[in-house]
């Protein structure tokens, strides 16, 4: 049976968390494919709130297995305090698998991440600080740590001696502080990892592979979106990783035949954290009220989210890339209480109208957003709606505001979440794992 892959439509953020732990009721196996904890998941389960950063969202519910894969960095000493919180908060990380291929988040990358935003100035990324950058570099540049070779003895310390010095010279060069680091500590902290860590370090790709043949039910959790992928997003100003599905493949070690669904999640209106271009963004009070509404404030760094109108310019280009099969529309009850919601169905270049994404930084800079304006549905309580009808008891424009996205995306909108606790979701098509029955 193919996996099930959880994609982010926009500028990360989008209720991921929310809807892969939805959906993880029915998985067996939840996998992080891409990405480290720069990613923030919030996962609301009663009165608990877990912040998921690099750890999969199936540790929330115990009795999951839940995958780091290969294409995934991992910061070691943030992983293990991550661990024991969630374990504190009543999840398990009893099922927690570690790619033997995951390379490691090191001290000096964190370092290295904050010289290079000092370097780039008025033009920093705004990175979450969190190393990635500098990671996903050195993988790249093959001098990179993996978990395996925690396991590795000899061949580790020789390659502890090439990298901290290497390091240490590029550390002193960029201005970027000191590492105190001696390869013998470094090892020593090495070997800490490998007795805290080492037992769920394994081939990931078997593993995922093995239960995909088995008929375990896999979920590939998205980090991130599409619009901060290293390739198609608004690059520079983007991640270090492939966070469209294509990424999937390469960072869970499967072929593309193993995916079957892609749940593509849009949220109700457009976010973005840290610096780039954003079409859509709302100036001023208006912005600023719509944060509030939203509680648009990053779960990583806290930082305040930038908000804006829903973009379909957006919505087709993470679509295209992604091959989305499903959306899961969210957040849609923070609109509540507009008379009027401008959705983005165009931009006006000098003078032209532009449907497709474009590359170049200049042109998105002077980009118009060409809107339709959609009827609000007023001030609708959402209380009750799920029990007393679903999908039926939505008020008429806030369905009408879906059918729209649906219709211009082609794609359906099984989910529509309208609230962040489990049961604000409203589940259009029920049985996912089973092939989809079209009408
Ligand atoms: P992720 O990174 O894509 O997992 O999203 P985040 O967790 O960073 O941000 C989404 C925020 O919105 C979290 O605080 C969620 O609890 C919350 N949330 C998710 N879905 C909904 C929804 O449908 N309505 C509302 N009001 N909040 C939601
Ligand atoms: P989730 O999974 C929103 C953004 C950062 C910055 C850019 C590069 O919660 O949706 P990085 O530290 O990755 O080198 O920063 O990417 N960014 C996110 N924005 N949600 C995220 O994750 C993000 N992870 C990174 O703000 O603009
Ligand atoms: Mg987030």
């Amino acid at each position: 049976m193919p996996g099930i892959a959880v994609i982010g439509a926009q500028w990360g953020d989008e209720g991921k968390g929310k809807i892969t732990d939805y959906l993880d009721e029915t998985a067996d196996v939840i996998v992080r494919f891409q990405g480290g904890n720069n990613a923030g998941h919030t996962i609301i389960v009663g009165d608990r709130v877990f912040k998921l950063h690099g750890l999969p969202s199936g540790v929330v519910r115990p009795g999951k297995l839940a995958v780091i894969g290969n294409g995934a960095v991992v910061n070691a000493d943030e992983l293990i305090e991550e661990m024991e919180a969630v374990a504190a908060a009543g999840g398990s990380v009893e099922g927690l698998r570690i790619s033997d291929r995951a390379h490691l988040i090191m001290g000096y990358h964190k370092k290295l991440d904050g010289a290079e935003e000092r370097y780039r100035g008025k033009k920093a990324v705004g990175t979450t600080g969190k190393g990635i950058g500098p990671a996903y570099q050195d993988k790249a540049a093959r001098s990179g740590f993996r978990a395996g070779d925690l396991f590795e003895g000899g061949l580790l310390r020789e390659k502890i001696d090439f990298s901290l010095r290497y390091k240490k010279d590029l550390l002193e060069m960029c201005g970027a502080g000191e590492c105190a680091c001696t390869p013998g500590s470094l090892y020593e902290k090495m070997e800490g990892w490998r007795e805290r860590l080492g037992r769920y370090v394994c081939d990931a790709s078997v593993l995922v592979n093995d239960a995909l043949d088995e008929g375990r039910k896999v979920l590939f959790e998205g980090a991130q979106g599409a619009m901060l992928d290293l390739d198609h997003g608004t690059y520079p100003y983007v991640t270090s990783s492939s966070t469209c599905t294509g990424g999937v493949c390469t960072g869970a070690g499967v072929a593309p035949n193993r995916i079957g669904e892609v749940v593509g999640c849009l949220k109700a209106y457009t976010t973005r954290v840290g610096e780039g271009p954003l079409v859509t963004e709302i100036p001023g009070e208006a912005g600023a009220e719509l944060q509030r509404k939203g509680g648009e404030f990053g779960v990583t760094t806290g930082r305040g989210r930038r908000c804006g109108w829903l973009d379909l310019v957006v919505a087709e280009h993470s679509s295209r890339l992604c091959g989305f099969t499903s959306l899961a529309i969210t957040k849609i009850d923070v609109l509540n209480g507009y008379d009027e919601i401008p959705v983005c169905v165009a931009y006006e270049i000098d003078g032209e109208r532009v449907d497709r994404f474009p590359s170049s930084l200049s042109r998105l800079e002077r980009a118009k957003p060409v809107y339709e304006v959609l009827k609000g549905w007023g001030g609708w309580d959402d209380a009750g709606a799920v029990s007393s009808g679903g999908w039926d008891a939505l008020p008429r424009e806030m369905r009408d505001y879906v059918s729209f996205i649906e219709e211009r995306m082609g794609v359906p909108a099984d989910i529509v979440s309208i609230g962040p606790e489990r049961d604000e979701t409203i589940d259009r098509r029920g049985d996912w794992w089973s092939p989809r029955v079209r009408a």
